[in-house]
């Protein structure tokens, strides 16, 4: 059965915030500040809640309670405005959550050795449990395997509370779909699964992102929409990696697979566009589908292996990148070892200053252990994010000049690629960005 889209009432993207009685609006809070709690309660701020952000991290709470924000779809006069209107606050103390009516747990959920680490799942719905008060609601939204809900934040609410999930309180879970930089599709229009253990937490877990969202989607249980997310990244990453291995094939073959791909394209139906690169990295696409093969494998004993195929195909990018750079040096008969290799930008995707797992520095590190002399360029990155193993560079027509081959890692809109293209000797694009000339090599 397909599910139902349900439209939120009322759509208030372009009202106002509505009008509430500070003594009346309900309490909501929002564990973990960072690229997709921040937002989460921006908009619940905007929409007329009463939020509290807790945040463990002391250093980011000061930033936000000084109305610097860390996260890019979030701008400092967002956050300012939310701090002024008395209806937002950062904290790290956990007594300021109590009395909640509705808690969103958005905490990492990373791979430890290739093993999922809900550790810090455990710890916020463990701090959680003691204030959870009879009618209230907790959803959770990090990223996980599917049961996560029911068979982990269940008992532990259980325990602290000394109440019954589902009978006193209610518990569901939501995924997040935020594309941090995505200007069309944001937290409010892009359509919202909601889940929940029984009835009348799915119920009220839909009320609250109803208020959040343009549509809400409901399914039948927390595992569903568990699997929903994982899913969705999955889909990603093996369609990644199927273009990847394309493009591998392809210029052995001395076909453009960029015009192929291109061309595919243009079939209205029945094809997705993808594009090959130099790996996948950000906090979703390298870690998520290892929950699911994890789950997989320790639920059923078996192996899910298109998961693996794709993971060993995107992992492997980033030497079969090195491998292209050192058959292009060779060509103006140099080595690698010596050479100067200026990579433009570091961070796994286009305009985000978002390092995390990102195969720019791993390809950075590859080709300084050839011996190469690399340097990064990334206005995207604060100096705290850029990788201090990595010689921090500015783009300039001397630092493109000095370089034997300049290497497109991340096709930022913030590059001058007209001085890029006038002033590099060699250019090796994995991004396909700069236009077709004698002296740029694409993956
Ligand atoms: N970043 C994305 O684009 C994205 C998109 C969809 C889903 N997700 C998922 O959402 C979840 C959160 O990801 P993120 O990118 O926002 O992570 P993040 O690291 O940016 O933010 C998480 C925050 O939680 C804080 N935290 C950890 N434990 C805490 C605790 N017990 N109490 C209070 N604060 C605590 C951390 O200090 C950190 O600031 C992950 O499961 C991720 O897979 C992320």
């Amino acid at each position: 059965m397909a599910p139902e889209v349900v439209s939120s009432q009322p759509n208030l993207r372009n009202d106002p915030p509505t009008p509430v009685n500070d003594s009346t609006a309900a309490k909501v809070v929002v564990v973990g500040q960072g690229y997709v709690g921040l937002p989460i309660a921006m908009r619940a701020v905007e929409v007329g809640f009463d939020v509290v952000g807790y945040e463990r991290d002391k250093e980011r709470v000061k930033r936000l309670q000084d109305g610097r924000s860390y996260v890019e779809d979030v701008s400092d006069a967002t956050l300012a405005a939310a701090c002024k209107s008395g209806r937002y606050r950062p904290t790290t103390e956990l007594a300021d959550c109590s009395g909640f009516d509705v808690a969103v747990i958005t905490v990492p959920t990373p791979l430890r050795e290739g093993v999922p680490d809900l550790s810090f799942i455990e710890d916020a719905t463990r701090e959680l449990a003691p204030l959870v008060k009879p009618g209230s609601t907790v959803v959770l939204e990090s990223t996980t395997y599917p049961g996560t809900t029911e068979e982990l934040l269940a008992p532990i609410l259980a325990a602290g509370s000394g109440m019954v999930p589902g009978r006193d309180f209610c518990l569901g879970y939501s995924p997040e779909r935020i594309d941090p930089g995505n200007h069309t599709w944001d937290l409010h229009n892009t359509p919202k699964v909601v889940s929940g253990i029984d009835a009348a937490s799915l119920a009220s877990v839909q009320e609250f992102y109803a208020a959040l969202v343009d549509s809400v989607v409901p399914v039948s249980s927390p595992k569903v929409a568990e699997l929903v997310k994982l899913l969705e990244n999955t889909f990603r990453h093996v369609n990644i990696a199927l273009v990847n291995e394309l493009a591998m094939f392809a210029s052995d073959l001395d076909v453009d697979v960029w015009e192929a791909i291109e061309a595919a394209s243009t079939k209205p139906f029945g094809f997705m566009r993808f594009t090959p690169g130099p790996g996948v990295g950000g906090h979703c696409l390298p870690v998520d589908p290892s929950y699911l093969s994890w789950k997989v494998k320790r639920a059923l004993g078996a192996s899910f292996r298109f998961v693996e195929l794709a993971n060993d195909v995107n992992d492997h990018m980033p030497d079969y990148v090195a491998r292209r750079i050192t058959a292009l040096l060779n060509c103006d008969r140099k080595a690698v070892n010596g050479s100067r290799i200026l990579v433009l930008g570091l961070a796994y995707k286009r305009n985000s200053g978002d390092a995390r797992e990102s195969p720019g520095p791993v390809l950075c590190d590859r080709l300084a252990a050839l011996g190469a002399e690399v340097r990064a360029v990334d206005p995207h990155l604060a100096d705290g994010q850029f990788p201090s193993a990595i010689a921090r560079a500015e783009l300039s027509a001397e630092e493109l000049r000095a370089a034997d081959v300049v290497v497109v890692a991340t096709d930022h809109d913030a590059f001058d690629w007209d001085l890029v293209v006038g002033q590099a000797r060699r250019i090796f694009d994995t991004r396909h960005r700069v236009a077709r000339r004698p002296n740029v090599e694409y993956l």
